[in-house]
């Protein structure tokens, strides 16, 4: 039986949760699973202020890493196999993700190792997977799986939803709003994965196979005209990095008048471009087909284009 080192960072909980549904299944069957928390020296705010919410902007999607407390693996150095869980933050890894993959212990740890990972998202992944999975490769790590849970409400309801939870506290369903984020039935069923990933543990078979079998049970759902959206929204963000940034990078007073600048954009850009946009996405999307169905299986079998995963090879189970 193995062991298996599985890395977390949470703000409310949900990233553990989805943590221990995939893990489950392989405790069942015999393997031992060490969680290991990655926690801030100084903890980020939950629920957040608006200001403190953006003030994390800059570093998050600039790749800045906080400093974390010493995460101890002298108990995991023997561990076969590790799985790390990352929120996504301003489409890119939180900032604690990225203090965890810029640790160099952890980065030595990671070398040569099959990885698992775990988004954890509101809606739009494919950036922030794309970071974590050049962070392991650079490191030396051996991508081996991935899993993205997200919020499947429409985007512009999620978008309402999310607010009053980040912000205000409330997670829960309030008249025609769903409850925010992940749904427990989507927890629940996160299941599945660990008894995928057992067998891969069974057969020693980390290539390919791994990934192909978790997209075919829903590991991955990838949305065109959310990818649409947030790929057009990853490169006006980097507009705003250096906008921001040209008043300097502290997270003092200088800076937070472009922020709040950046906050009200985000908002009018959410309600009265994306609809817009969507339109726009819609009418184009049969000359857009052949590319979104090349990017589908990228960021979907991302892993395998490293490993030569056959480029023309359909995708499956989406
Ligand atoms: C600062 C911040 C920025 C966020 N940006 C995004 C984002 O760009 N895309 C997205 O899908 N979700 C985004 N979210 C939602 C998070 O992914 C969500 O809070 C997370 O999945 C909750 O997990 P946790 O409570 O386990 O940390 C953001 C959340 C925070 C706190």
């Amino acid at each position: 039986m193995s062991k298996i080192a599985a890395f977390y960072y949470t703000q409310s909980g949900q990233g553990l949760n989805i943590l221990r549904s995939v893990c489950r299944p392989l405790e069942d069957a015999g393997h031992q699973v060490v969680y290991k928390a990655i926690v801030p020296e100084t903890e980020f705010p939950f629920p957040w202020t608006a200001d403190a919410f953006f003030q994390t902007f800059p570093e998050s999607y600039g790749g800045v890493a906080c400093s974390l407390r010493s995460i101890d693996l002298s108990d995991v150095e023997d561990a076969a196999q590790v799985i790390v869980e990352y929120p996504v933050w301003f489409l890119s890894p939180s900032i604690p993700t990225h203090g965890f993959f810029q640790t160099p212990a952890i980065r030595q740890f990671l070398k040569d190792k099959n990885i698992i990972t775990i988004g954890n998202c509101r809606n739009m992944w494919v950036k922030a997977h794309t970071a974590v999975n050049e962070y392991i490769t650079g490191c030396g790590g051996k991508p081996a799986g991935s899993i993205v849970l997200q919020d499947r409400h429409h985007n512009l309801i999620s978008v309402i939803t999310i607010v009053r939870w980040l912000i205000h506290g409330h997670k829960e369903k309030k008249g025609l709003f769903p409850a925010a984020g992940v749904s427990p039935e989507d927890i629940a069923s996160a299941a599945v994965f660990g008894r995928i990933i057992n067998e891969a543990i069974l057969s020693g078979d980390f290539s390919g196979q791994l990934q192909q079998k978790l997209i075919q049970n829903g590991a991955i759902r990838y949305k065109p005209s959310i990818v649409f959206i947030e790929k057009t929204g990853y490169r006006i963000f980097g507009l705003w990095l250096k906008f921001i940034l040209r008043k300097g990078d502290d997270d003092g007073k200088k800076r937070a008048f472009r922020l709040k600048l950046f906050k009200y954009y985000l908002f009018a850009v959410l309600y009265l471009v994306s609809p817009v946009g969507m339109v726009i996405f819609y009418l184009t999307y049969p000359f857009r087909y052949k590319t979104i169905q090349k990017d589908k299986r990228k960021q979907c079998y991302l892993l395998f284009f490293s490993m030569g995963h056959p480029k023309n090879k359909k995708l499956s189970g989406n």
